[in-house]
């Protein structure tokens, strides 16, 4: 078996890494359950540090459940604009979230007992949490090949999400994903069109052999 994909198989992969988009703008259809349960398979398909797979999902299929995350987020979004100062005005023109209308919403979760889990976090912690995040990065990308956008929203407070949805001590939830068709994706982050940072370039990130003085 070649061990690169072929070239048509290697455009679509940077395809869907180039034009993944954070969606806040959602058309409520429902999304058929095989393609919800291939999502579901290509977050469990995500690395994570010693296999721990540290991932947990809760898929809120509840109104009620839904608007109480709603509140949850609200809330977050004005202290959010509080602690802003001088940005708080044009953060509070930004759209921060599709819960209204996606038509999925799932909150990932660390489970709880992560500290029996020593490799590859003994000076690192936090790579259970780098874990999910592969895991919904996965997701991401394989809602894109499939059509459907997705919104990562991280405005909540974890204790009082973590206590709705009655998670065990130890437990923390660290994103509401809003998953669903949408009219079109955007075509740049929705963050670059509305003026509220732009995208770095690589001599900006990539450096080579060490980090650069401040003067160079
Ligand atoms: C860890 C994480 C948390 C995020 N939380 C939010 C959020 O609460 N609300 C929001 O509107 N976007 C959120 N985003 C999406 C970012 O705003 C978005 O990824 C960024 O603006 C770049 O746009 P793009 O994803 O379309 O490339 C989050 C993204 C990440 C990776």
């Amino acid at each position: 078996m070649e061990k690169a994909f072929s070239e048509a198989d290697r455009e679509a992969v940077y395809r869907a890494i180039h034009e993944r988009r954070d969606m806040r703008h959602f058309v409520s259809d429902p999304i058929a359950p095989p393609v919800m349960q291939r999502l579901i398979d290509a977050a469990l398909h995500a690395p994570s540090v010693g296999f721990m797979q540290p991932w947990r999902i809760v898929r809120i299929t509840c109104a009620h459940r839904r608007a109480q995350l709603r509140d949850a987020v609200e809330r977050e979004r004005l202290l959010t604009a509080d602690a802003l100062g001088e940005r708080r005005d044009s953060f509070m023109r930004l759209k921060v979230e599709g819960l209204r209308d996606c038509a999925e919403v799932l909150v990932m979760a660390l489970m709880d007992g992560r500290e029996n889990h020593v490799f590859g976090r003994r000076t690192l912690p936090e790579m259970d949490l780098a874990s999910v995040a592969c895991a919904i990065q996965n997701m991401w990308l394989a809602a894109r090949a499939e059509g459907l956008g997705m919104g990562w929203v991280s405005l909540f407070d974890p204790q009082e999400v973590g206590a709705l949805l009655s998670m065990p001590v130890g437990a923390r939830p660290i994103a509401i994903l809003c998953v669903g068709h949408v009219e079109h994706f955007y075509d740049a982050p929705m963050l670059e069109t509305e003026h509220w940072a732009k995208r770095r370039s690589i001599e900006e990130c990539v450096f080579e052999n060490e980090w650069p003085s401040a003067k160079d």
